[in-house]
């Protein structure tokens, strides 16, 4: 069966049409890679995959990642699921651990600035939906970037942005217990490029909520500057959101790509089963990049 795909909007977000025996197939797997670079999200509909079918089409992607709770502990790295199929929940009754940090899921991110890699892709799919609210937002760096003023870009590829967790965490919960607030702190800082020149040859922002402070720069600046940049790469012609139906897959490509929850109701038992590709290329800035080829 061919692939066919439909833009959702003109910038970010595809939906793509193909059934679920020629997905589990693999036959599709690099046409969909490009197509998750090209568009940032993907979503299809109705496919009702069950956590080992999640599995093989992650496989058919990419480099699955495999956590485990050791790992989790030891390497101050989150817990990605046993198999690598990770619950999503705030419900600590689902997934204890990861429910101690999943509200930062609100604020527009990237998933795992902390690593030396970031996660190249993301497979999401709903287990359990919320009674109201509970979408998913997708925001293309990649056209962000593209965007700015050439003078504007070429500044930009100059700096490195220091990632942290705190930053990450505490807009979303400012009244959190002085105990909460050293467990986040006790996770690495990260530096990477601002601006992120990928094999692929696009260019993407390299922004999120844990982007804390621009190296170097004055404390100020750096707010301000950072402020700045989200404000541009989260506007709607950047976004593409996501009301879930029962059955869909969202990918997204996490090197391209911020993301976030909608808020939904509290108490609520919303669920999603998640697969994690491994990242495959470090955050490389444009110069770097040149030098690495001459
Ligand atoms: C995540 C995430 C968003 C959502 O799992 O990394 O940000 O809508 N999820 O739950
Ligand atoms: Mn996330």
């Amino acid at each position: 069966m061919a692939l066919t795909s439909v833009d959702l909007t003109p910038r970010i977000g595809s939906e793509v049409k193909l059934d679920k025996a020629a997905l589990l197939g693999g036959a599709h797997a690099a046409e969909i890679r490009k197509l998750l670079v090209t568009r940032g999200a993907l979503v299809f509909r109705g496919l009702n995959l069950s956590d080992e079918e999640l599995r093989t089409v992650a496989r058919s992607l990419g480099d699955l990642r495999i956590g485990s709770a050791k790992r989790a502990a030891d390497g101050k790295v989150l817990n990605e699921g046993e198999e690598g199929v990770l619950k999503v929940s705030l419900d600590p009754k689902v997934n204890p651990e990861y429910a101690r940090f999943l509200f930062g899921n609100l604020l527009w991110h990237m998933d795992g600035t902390y690593e030396p890699v970031p996660p190249f892709a993301t497979l999401f799919t709903p287990t359990r939906l919320s009674q109201e609210g509970g979408d998913t937002m997708f925001a293309s760096t990649y056209a962000a970037y593209e965007d700015l003023p050439k003078d504007e870009q070429e500044r930009l590829a100059t700096l490195r942005v220091v990632h942290t967790m705190q930053a990450a965490l505490f807009p979303a919960k400012r009244d959190c217990t002085p105990e909460e607030f050293a467990v986040w702190s006790s996770y690495p800082q990260r530096v990477h490029p601002l601006v992120w020149q990928h094999k692929s040859g696009r260019r993407s922002l390299v922004l999120s909520t844990s982007g804390a402070w621009v190296e170097g720069m004055h404390a100020a600046e750096s707010h301000d500057l950072l402020q700045r940049l989200m404000a541009h790469a989260t506007q709607d012609k950047y976004t593409y959101r996501h009301k879930w139906q029962p059955g869909d897959l969202a990918i997204w490509d996490n090197t391209g790509c911020m993301h976030r929850a909608m808020p939904f109701e509290a108490g609520s038992k919303r669920e999603f089963h998640r697969c994690t590709l491994n990242g495959e290329e470090p955050v490389t800035a444009p110069k770097q990049a040149a030098e690495a080829v001459a």
